[in-house]
């Protein structure tokens, strides 16, 4: 399984693996792939924790960090994280936050206690999302990638300089273009099936198209990738490695709600959505009757990123401690129908690279696997 990847990260497997949570990306650094932390959730005081955290149980192994810097948002100034919540929710229309509270007294959700305010997700603001470039850098990683456009050529800059490698998503051949133009080193060409923001074209169609437009640029393989065969695919493709997010979602080091870890383990691969109903841009996740309430007709339909996840976010933060499985936020891809147990990051990469072997043993013999 090795490519050039490999030798530039010094990595055993060309596995990268997009997670929230930092024990999965020690995990998966110190198995042979490099762990990539998304910083999306985090304020920038907690990103430095957990990256405090990485360093010291990673065994020095390479590993890297993800940011939200959205070309396309709403912008958002403010001294401080109460400064800019308070700008955004005034910028959000009173029919909507009717129709959230209608929901919440429709399913029924208890309130929060006393002094347990929610407070949505800053992450993807300009300001919050430059604060974790910051921070990112400051840490010893070896790979810095950015969702939902190129990162500013500052910070691209920046991060060459340290020696930083530079990864960002695509989901159309144009935007991988736009993104090699702008000076990033790798291209994660994510196709429809993968959890979390998306676009519209499958993972079969879309890596190679992406590989052909930016060649020699590396390309790794994203969307609906879950098992040895489908590196082997990837790789076929022209990808030089692949980039799994839904996968570690159901490992055992992953901090996934209870609710929502069953929900993964019970879903099939028909039973996810595309929708706005959390960030305000279009994300896979498990479909339910709150994904379904913002599909309705008759409400008023998501707003747009950030401001839909600050109207949200006392609903999301209810539905959370009610622990409620039928409303839970559940981000994942396609790949979910084919997560059926719990087990040790360890043992997932091993069983992936155990697979992509025998498949290439088969395809060298002729035979159908
Ligand atoms: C729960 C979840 C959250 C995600 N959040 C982000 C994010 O913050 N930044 C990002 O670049 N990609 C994010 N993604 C997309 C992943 O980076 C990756 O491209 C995708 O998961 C690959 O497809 P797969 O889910 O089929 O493995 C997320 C994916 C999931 C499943």
């Amino acid at each position: 399984m090795r490519t050039p990847l490999c030798d530039v990260f010094g990595i055993e497997y060309p596995i990268f693996a997009f997670t929230h949570c930092r024990d999965v990306v020690a995990a998966v650094s110190k198995a042979g792939g490099l762990g990539v932390l998304g910083a999306v959730g985090f304020s920038p005081d907690q990103l430095e924790i957990e990256l405090d955290w990485i360093d010291e149980h990673v065994d020095a192994m390479p590993y890297g960090v993800d940011t939200v810097m959205p070309q396309k948002a709403v912008d958002v100034h403010g001294a401080n994280a109460d400064e800019m919540l308070s700008q955004i929710r005034s910028m959000i229309d009173a029919n909507h936050w009717r129709y959230v509270d209608e929901l919440m007294e429709r399913f029924d959700l208890p309130p929060l206690p006393e002094g347990d305010g929610p407070h949505g997700v800053l992450g993807w603001t300009d300001d919050v999302a430059h604060e974790h470039v910051e921070i990112a850098l400051a840490h010893p990683i070896k790979l810095i990638a950015n969702a939902l456009g190129s990162p500013p050529k500052d910070v691209i800059d920046r991060a060459h300089e340290q020696g930083v490698k530079v990864a960002a998503l695509a989901g159309k051949a144009v935007h991988a273009q736009r993104h090699v133009n702008n000076g990033v080193d790798i291209v994660v060409a994510q196709g429809y099936e993968a959890g979390g923001h998306t676009g519209e074209i499958s993972t079969m169609v879309l890596v190679p198209e992406v590989v052909d437009a930016i060649a020699p640029t590396p390309v790794l393989a994203a969307g609906g990738i879950g098992s040895g065969r489908q590196i082997a695919a990837a790789l076929a493709l022209g990808a030089q490695g692949v980039w799994l997010g839904s996968l570690w979602l159901t490992t055992t080091e992953s901090n996934s709600s209870p609710a929502v870890s069953q929900a993964y383990l019970e879903a099939t691969s028909a039973d996810t959505v595309r929708s706005r109903c959390y960030t305000g841009k279009p994300a896979r996740m498990l479909r339910n009757a709150w994904t379904e309430a913002w599909a309705d007709p008759s409400g008023p339909g998501p707003l747009g990123m950030p401001l839909q996840n600050i109207l949200t976010s006392e609903a999301n933060a209810r539905i959370a401690r009610s622990g409620r499985k039928d409303l839970a936020f559940a981000p994942v891809g396609q790949i979910v129908g084919r997560m059926n147990e719990v087990r040790p990051v360890r043992d997932v990469i091993f069983r992936l690279v155990e697979e992509y072997i025998e498949t290439i043993e088969h395809l060298e013999e002729g035979v159908r696997s």
